[in-house]
């Protein structure tokens, strides 16, 4: 079975937590689409939220994970995207119930709010946690009209 995609991407801010991110998603069997920023130069972080957004909405990814130095901007931006349900999450609770509730496609991540190792927990936890479905699934439908779509559930 061919392994699945999960696109990754961060603004300067978060370019120092990408390198743990992309290794921990490798780690978990998943291959990684890194789709930048390279460096700590400057950069404006809608774009690198709309790159990953883009890679999960068009089916080239089948989750992306976002870091900025909140998780807050990135998010927002990676939403603007109706095909995307991004969760900024800081804890595993949040990362856990993002998947189990929301069905989110997308966990950004702030670099300057939370260290390596809950990081790292989050990764585990949002790439390894099932959407539950049931009560959730018709809410999940109604985001998806809200923002013009229709979903499958
Ligand atoms: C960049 O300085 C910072 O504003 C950005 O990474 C992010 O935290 C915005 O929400």
């Amino acid at each position: 079975m061919p392994k699945l995609t999960v696109a990754i991407a961060a603004d300067h801010a978060g370019f120092p937590l990408k390198g743990l991110v992309c290794e921990e998603v490798a780690a978990l069997g998943f291959d990684v689409l890194d789709l930048g920023t390279h460096g700590l130069e400057s950069v404006d972080y809608p774009d690198f939220g709309r790159k990953c957004a883009e890679a999960v909405a068009s089916g080239r990814a089948a989750r992306g994970i976002v870091i900025c130095g909140t998780g807050l901007g990135i998010s927002m931006a990676a939403n603007r995207n109706p095909g995307v349900r991004a969760a900024p999450c800081h804890d595993t609770v949040s990362a856990r119930l993002s998947r189990q509730h929301n069905d989110a496609n997308i966990l950004a991540l702030g670099a300057r709010l939370i260290g390596p190792e809950v990081a790292r927990d989050c990764v585990r936890t949002f790439l390894t946690t099932e959407f539950e479905g049931g009560r959730h699934a018709a809410r999940v439908k109604k985001l998806g009209e809200t923002a013009g779509l229709e979903v499958k559930v």
